[in-house]
């Protein structure tokens, strides 16, 4: 058996293998809520035989959707819809996980097919924007209003109702969104917080915002169930967050519980990122020598290179997001090219090549 399809246990679920549909955002939702192309897109990689599939960054509050079309978990309401997706990916022996988001100061924007502008609060379909401080992503953006204290406090409720709601939603895993320039990395990154408060300044200030939000899911979401943490490693720029602060944190975030850090970077400021097959994987690497999980991500596109990560010890689980777009029955075709037999739905079976084992 390969590395990459060999069960893993987190606390008291199990994976039946390391690939996970990276979560990605759909922009096909209306006030928040799934529909049939939620199910048909992530059930579709539960008959793919993905090990865990994470949804899109699900908004924690409208205002915390990066577009009017972002899937939400903001309503009791939103739940049912919720829930039969994750009955259809459990009925399939994957695991359904949920990426809670805030988008902060890259909140209110046009989908990317329509052009992905940030739209004005005056715009039918745009809305104030709040982050640490009045500093736009970029240059001729509108600035986000900086949070005050009861702006943090209702973040953090909000949080906490939205894991409340997955919960019951049926998901078994939650992946919180620290990374590509979104809220809680906003918070922890020097670039956008220029906050004078205890949540700005130093290190500890910075981060704690991220584990304020931490302990309050924690107190709603059961100790046997995996809790990730998607981070920035970096913000590939001098004087922002690097590797070191990662490391730093992962400590931390190991230290309080947290199962699992799906180690991605920037997302922050426009910055130029060399994207080389697998060019996070060190990141990955650099965090898990904490002792905490990882996940790889970033341009891993074929079954040998995800195997190899694995048996580098350099990750525990692969994330893949445009592989999967372009087969979502990746993990079927990448356990035949590594000769490893795995259960097809049953209504596919038909149509499994033959593993030829020693060839
Ligand atoms: C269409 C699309 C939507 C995405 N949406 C999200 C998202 O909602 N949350 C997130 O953390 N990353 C998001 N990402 C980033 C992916 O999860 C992943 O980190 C990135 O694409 C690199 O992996 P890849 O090279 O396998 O695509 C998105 C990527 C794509 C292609």
């Amino acid at each position: 058996m390969s590395h990459l399809f060999s069960p893993i246990k987190i606390k008291n679920v199990e994976f039946k293998n390391r690939l996970v549909v990276s979560p990605m955002c759909e922009y096909s939702a209306e006030d928040g809520f799934a529909n049939n192309w939620h199910l048909v897109h992530l059930g579709s990689r539960a008959v793919g035989g993905a090990g865990l599939i994470i949804t899109e960054a699900t908004a924690v509050s409208p205002e915390g959707r990066i577009s009017y079309a972002d899937l939400g978990i903001y309503m009791d309401e939103h739940i049912p819809l919720l829930k039969e997706i994750t009955d259809f990916i459990h009925e399939h022996g994957s695991v359904a996980g949920i990426q809670l988001a805030h988008a902060g100061r890259k909140a209110s924007h046009e989908v990317p097919w329509k052009g992905n502008a940030q739209l004005l609060p005056d715009d039918p379909h745009g809305w104030q924007t709040y982050g640490p401080s009045a500093i736009p992503f970029s240059e001729g953006q509108e600035p986000p209003i900086e949070l005050d204290k009861a702006g943090i406090e209702k973040v953090k409720s909000d949080f906490k109702a939205a894991a409340k709601r997955a919960l019951e939603a049926g998901f078994k895993v939650i992946e919180l969104h620290g990374a590509h320039g979104y809220l809680l990395h906003q918070f922890y990154s020097p670039i956008s917080n220029q906050r004078t408060d205890e949540y700005g300044g130093s290190f500890e200030n910075r981060i704690r915002l991220l584990l304020e939000v931490i302990d309050v899911v924690q107190e709603v979401w059961p100790a046997e169930n995996p809790l990730f943490v998607r981070l920035s490693a970096t913000d590939w720029t001098e004087g922002g967050w690097d590797v070191n602060d990662s490391i730093k944190l992962a400590e931390i975030l190991k230290n309080k519980g947290v199962d699992l850090i799906d180690t991605s970077t920037g997302g922050n400021i426009l910055a130029r990122i060399p994207l080389t097959p697998g060019y996070q994987v060190e990141y990955a690497d650099a965090v898990r020598k904490t002792g905490i999980l990882t996940g790889a991500v970033g341009l891993i596109t074929t079954p040998q290179q995800a195997e190899e990560i694995l048996q580098e010890g350099k990750a525990d689980m692969i994330f893949m997001a445009r592989e999967f777009l372009r087969d979502p029955y990746f993990p079927l075709h990448a356990a035949h090219a590594l000769g490893d037999d795995v259960k097809w739905p049953s209504q596919y079976e038909r149509a499994k090549p033959r593993v030829v084992h020693g060839s």
